[in-house]
């Protein structure tokens, strides 16, 4: 008799499990039991579903007012500029011309924030870094530099030397030109404090 039941209850374990495996998920790859989902599932809304977390009742919202679009600044945008970079074994004169007084200022502009650190804003080579251990680059105004062409400047500033670094990535083309054009007036005024003689 005991046996009886024992068999009978085995049946039913054996049902109830065929049972429970005809209706549950046939997946191998999903878990079918899940305690607190809520921290691996939790809620979330498409880019453009309506939503109910906002006032507007969109998930994607407009930017806040007075957000400025990135190409609002030219020199920003990097647009027109490859027009600006010499091709390989190309020599170019600056594109900017010593009268054109709105370059020069953007290129004085541009010398203080990225060259005087190191050259010294009369490109001395005597720059605030250089108090505190960096190398001294020679000066800009009596050195090579004032034989230099104008492209190999431009490729200075674009690649670095030895211990200065690339500006490739900081200072786009254009304004490259333009700070060589600042550095040629540091030039000529050392020229010029100096008799004429460089
Ligand atoms: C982090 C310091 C640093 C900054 C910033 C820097 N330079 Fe230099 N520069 C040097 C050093 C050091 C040298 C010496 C040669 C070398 O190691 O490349 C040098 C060399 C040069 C030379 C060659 C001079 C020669 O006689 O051989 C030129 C030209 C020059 N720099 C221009 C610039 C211009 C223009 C800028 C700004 C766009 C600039 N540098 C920014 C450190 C700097």
């Amino acid at each position: 008799m005991r046996r009886v039941v024992l068999n009978l209850a085995l049946l039913a374990g054996i049902v109830l499990f065929l049972a429970l495996r005809m209706v549950g998920p046939s997946t191998t790859q999903q878990r079918n039991i899940e305690f607190f989902p809520d921290m691996a599932r939790g809620l979330r809304f498409n880019s453009f579903s309506a939503n109910p977390v906002f006032e507007n009742g969109a998930t994607l919202q407009p930017p806040v007012p007075g957000t400025l679009r990135i190409d609002t600044f030219e020199w920003r945008s990097g647009r027109g500029e490859s027009d600006y970079v010499p091709a390989i074994g190309e020599e170019r004169d600056n594109p900017f011309q010593a009268g054109d007084a709105a370059a020069m200022e953007r290129g004085q502009v541009v010398y203080e924030a990225w060259c005087l650190p190191c050259h010294g804003a009369t490109g001395a080579g005597d720059g605030p870094v250089t108090t505190r251990g960096y190398p001294e680059p020679p000066s800009l105004t009596l050195g090579g530099a004032v034989d230099m062409s104008d492209t190999l400047l431009f490729q200075i500033i674009t690649l670095g030397g030895f211990e200065m670094p690339a500006y490739a990535a900081q200072i786009v083309p254009s304004d490259r030109w333009r700070s060589i054009l600042y550095l040629r007036e540091l030039q000529r005024r050392e020229a010029a404090g100096a008799g004429g003689q460089p």
